[in-house]
C-alpha cells in the first residue's frame, strides 16, 4: 500500500506540472484531492488494512494529503502569476512605436486681442486690475448710480445667481473696487474680463463677452483726456489712418456719456453693409465719472475728476479682422481658430 502511496504521489506531482491553466488545475484537485479522488479513497480504504498496517499507511497518507495540497497550492500561485505577466504583455505600450503628432497650439484670437489691447495701454501708463465675475447687485448697479427699479438697469439683462448675486453684466464694478482700494492715489487702470448677459445670441451677440473698461482718476482729468486716449488707442489698435467722431450718450455712471466711432475700416467711410453705410462703427461707450460715482469709490467729486470707457474684444476683433459672426469665437472650430 505504501508503494501505492508513493505511485500516486509521483503520477500527481507530474500531472500537476502539465496543468497549464486554472481548469486544468481545478480538474487535477477532483481527480486526487476531491471527494472521490485517489487519495481521498485510499484514506477511505485504511478500514480494509490489517490492524497493524493502518496508523502506518494513515500516517504517510494524511502526509501525502498535506504535500499535494501544498504543491497544489504553488502551481496555483505560478500559474495566476504566468496569467498576470501574460495580461501585461498583451497590454503593454510600446514606447518605440511613433507618437500620433500634436501641433503646437496657439493662443485664441480673444487672447491675442487682450494682450495687443493690454499692450497699447501698458504704454498709456495703465496697469491691469482684476474684478471678480461674480459681483454683487450692489457693485453691478447700485454704487454705479442706479438703485434697485432704476430703469437703467434694463439696458443689461442680467443672470442672477441669488436676490443679491448676479454675473457681471460689465466690467463697470471693477471701477467701484478699485477706487476703494487705492484712494487717495491718482488711477490708471485697464479691467479686463467676461461679462453676461441673458441675451439672444445673434452673429453680434454672445451671452458671454469680454470687455476691457478703462479708468483715471486724478486732479485736472478732462473729457479731453478721455478722446485723446480713445482715439490713440483707435488709431495703434486698428491703424494709424483711423479717424474718430464723438457722440453724446447715456450711462448712469458717467456724466456726461459719449459714445466713440471710428471711420469704418472697410469703407473708409464712403458707407457699406458693415456700417450700415453710415460711414462710421461704434467702439466704444465712455464718458466722465459721475461724481456720484467717484464719491461711493472713496473719492470728493470736488477735488477729484476721471473718465471711465468700456470697449467690447470680440467686436473689435472682429472689425479688425472682417469675422462677421461672432460665434465663431466660442464655436471650437479649428478651421476658424487656425486663421488667426
Ligand atoms: C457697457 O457695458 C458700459 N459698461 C460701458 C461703459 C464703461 C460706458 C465705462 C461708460 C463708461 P455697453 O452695454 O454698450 O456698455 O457694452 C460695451 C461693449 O461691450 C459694446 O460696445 C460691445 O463691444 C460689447 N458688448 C456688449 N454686449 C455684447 C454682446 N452681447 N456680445 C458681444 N459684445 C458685447
Amino acid at each position: 500500500m505504501l508503494d501505492q502511496l508513493e505511485q500516486v504521489e509521483q503520477e500527481a506531482l507530474a500531472a500537476l506540472e502539465a496543468a497549464e491553466d486554472s481548469e486544468a488545475l481545478k480538474a487535477w484537485q477532483k481527480r486526487y484531492l476531491g471527494k472521490k479522488g485517489t487519495l481521498t479513497l485510499m484514506l477511505r480504504s485504511v478500514g480494509d488494512l490489517p490492524r497493524e498496517e493502518r496508523p502506518v499507511f494513515g500516517r504517510a497518507a494524511n502526509e501525502l494529503k498535506t504535500r499535494l495540497e501544498e504543491a497544489h497550492q504553488i502551481r496555483a500561485q505560478a500559474l495566476h502569476r504566468a496569467d498576470l505577466e501574460q495580461e501585461l504583455k498583451r497590454g503593454a505600450l510600446d514606447v518605440t512605436l511613433p507618437g500620433r503628432p500634436i501641433g503646437p497650439g496657439h493662443l485664441h484670437i480673444t487672447t491675442q486681442t487682450l494682450r495687443q489691447i493690454y499692450a497699447i495701454f501698458a504704454e498709456m501708463g495703465f496697469q491691469i486690475y482684476e474684478a471678480p465675475d461674480v459681483e454683487t447687485d450692489e457693485m453691478n448697479f447700485g454704487l454705479l448710480n442706479m438703485p434697485p427699479h432704476h430703469p437703467a438697469r434694463d439696458m443689461w439683462d442680467t443672470f442672477w445667481v441669488s436676490d443679491e448675486l448676479l454675473l457681471r453684466t460689465h466690467t463697470s464694478p471693477g471701477q467701484i473696487r478699485v477706487m476703494r482700494e487705492r484712494y487717495p492715489e491718482p488711477i490708471r487702470v485697464i479691467l479686463p474680463g467676461k461679462c453676461y448677459r441673458y441675451e439672444q445670441i445673434t452673429a453680434r451677440s454672445e451671452h458671454q463677452f469680454y470687455q476691457v473698461e478703462g479708468l483715471a482718476v486724478g486732479h485736472g482729468i478732462t473729457m479731453t483726456d478721455l478722446i485723446g486716449t480713445l482715439t490713440e488707442f483707435t488709431r495703434r489698435f486698428y491703424g494709424p489712418e483711423r479717424r474718430v467722431r464723438i457722440r453724446g450718450s447715456y450711462f448712469p455712471f458717467t456724466e456726461p456719456s459719449i459714445e466713440v466711432d471710428m471711420d469704418c475700416i472697410l469703407c473708409g467711410g464712403e458707407g457699406c453693409r458693415v456700417c450700415k453705410y453710415s460711414g462710421w462703427l461704434e467702439i466704444a461707450g465712455a464718458g466722465m465719472v459721475h461724481p456720484v460715482v467717484l464719491e461711493n469709490g472713496g473719492y470728493d467729486p470736488d477735488e477729484w475728476s476721471g473718465f471711465a470707457f468700456g470697449p467690447g474684444v470680440e467686436r473689435p476683433a472682429m472689425l479688425k479682422y472682417s469675422i462677421d459672426d461672432i460665434r465663431m469665437f466660442y464655436g471650437n472650430d479649428l478651421r476658424f481658430l487656425r486663421q488667426f
